[in-house]
């Protein structure tokens, strides 16, 4: 059975400073959608039990790093696209006030993917200025920026397009001279600029209104594509940010790093950065060795001469002595066995790996999965 699991409600230390701009009348001139109802399939047994978005980052919710950005650029009244999991989210940030913003939740009964959990929030929206948000992108760019793009250029929509060294696995977004985007290539093995789909966009409002309802509809595949074939106004906003979806345990984990190590900025985090982060009430013992961003989480054990390099643990987790983490996210209340090798590998709540198992490249331990001693190895030296 899968089941939900509590996440700590927001504390004083999640609150980000004030903005530069803020926005206290009745009708703000921009408002904020933060679409957050996907499945986040790749992150599994992760997302069984808790959305992507609510999964914890260098201590707090993923959401809450994208939510204080939002909040630093002076926009307060933010919408959150939900589906999968709701509860979680109003739980958590209920009317948003802890985080200076003015929150709310709009639910899609199925999922109506991006475009159509766009079209799904039209009746919250008074703005002529949109702002929409993937859910799971770790970005470093000015959003205020990204708004005067769309001001100065008068476009239908703006797109954030990130510079990457390999576009192939993303929307490939080439531009003109002045700025507009040609075309929407959506995972190309040919891609003609290095320009990607960055999963931040600024809508007119009317625009908003064209998007078909009551359907799924994916913005990426339908909606940008339809636009371009109509002469419709798409412009691109491009910079070099600090970018990343977070959407693989891959990304999560350097994505992580990055935060602990202050590569990707966060107001949500200040200036706590250092090569590891301990959150209080974990227990670190003499001569273990936490290096290349990692996290502790509140109320996790590291044993004597632990290693661990880039790993992300949840609450509650226990490391025993000798054990080896690499680049790999436990999860709550796990265990991990003395001299255990656990490398590239996700390992759900409550799981339990034996003394000297060895799990490696890509693997994933369900929740509850209790692996005896010896039980999985890669070498033959027991
Ligand atoms: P995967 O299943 O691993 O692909 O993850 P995902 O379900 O999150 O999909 P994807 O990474 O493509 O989604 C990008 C962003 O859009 C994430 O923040 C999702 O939460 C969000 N999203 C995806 N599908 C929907 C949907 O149907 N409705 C809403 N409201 N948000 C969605």
């Amino acid at each position: 059975m899968v089941t939900t699991r509590k996440v700590t409600p927001v504390t004083s230390e999640d609150r980000v400073d004030e903005p530069r701009d803020d926005q206290s009348g009745a009708s703000p001139s921009v408002q904020a959608v933060v679409l957050v109802g996907g499945k986040g399939t790749r992150l599994r047994p992760l997302t069984l039990s808790a959305p992507k978005p609510m999964l914890p980052t260098a201590g707090v919710p993923f959401l809450t790093h994208l939510l204080s950005r939002i909040r630093e650029a002076g926009i307060t009244d933010v919408i959150l696209g939900t589906s999968f999991q709701a509860h979680v989210f109003s739980e958590y940030y209920g009317d948003g006030s802890k985080l200076g913003l003015r929150l709310r939740y709009v639910t899609e009964t199925e999922p109506l993917g991006t475009g159509g959990g766009i079209r799904n929030v039209l009746d919250e929206l008074t703005a002529d200025t949109i702002l929409v948000f993937n859910g799971d992108v770790l970005g470093g760019t000015d959003v205020r920026e990204v708004l005067n793009t769309h001001e100065e250029s008068g476009a239908d929509v703006t797109m954030h397009l990130v510079r990457v060294s390999d576009p192939r696995a993303f929307g490939c977004v080439p531009t003109d001279e002045t700025g507009r985007v040609t075309a929407f290539l959506e995972k190309t093995q040919d891609p003609p600029t290095d320009q990607i789909n960055a999963g931040t966009y600024v809508f007119r409002r009317s625009v908003i209104e064209e998007i078909p309802a009551g359907r799924p509809v994916s913005v990426e595949r339908e909606v940008f594509p339809k636009f371009l074939s109509e002469g419709r106004h798409v412009h691109g906003h491009v910079d070099h940010a600090y970018w990343r979806d977070m959407g693989t345990p891959d990304d999560f984990v350097h994505g992580s790093a990055d935060l602990v190590r202050g590569i990707a900025p966060s107001p949500a985090l200040g200036d706590r950065h250092g090569e590891s982060l301990v959150h209080e009430g974990a227990g670190v013992a003499p001569g273990a060795v936490l290096i290349g961003g990692t996290v502790v989480g509140r109320g996790a054990e590291i044993g004597p001469r632990a290693r661990l390099d880039g790993a992300v643990i949840f609450d509650g987790a226990v490391i025993e002595a000798g054990a080896v983490v690499e680049r790999s996210i436990v999860g709550f209340g796990a265990r991990v066995g003395p001299r255990a090798l656990i490398r590239d590998t996700v390992i759900g709540d409550g799981a339990d790996i034996g003394a000297r198992c060895e799990l490696l490249r890509g693997a994933r331990v369900w929740p509850g999965v209790q692996l005896p001693d010896n039980g999985i190895r890669f070498s033959t030296d027991v």
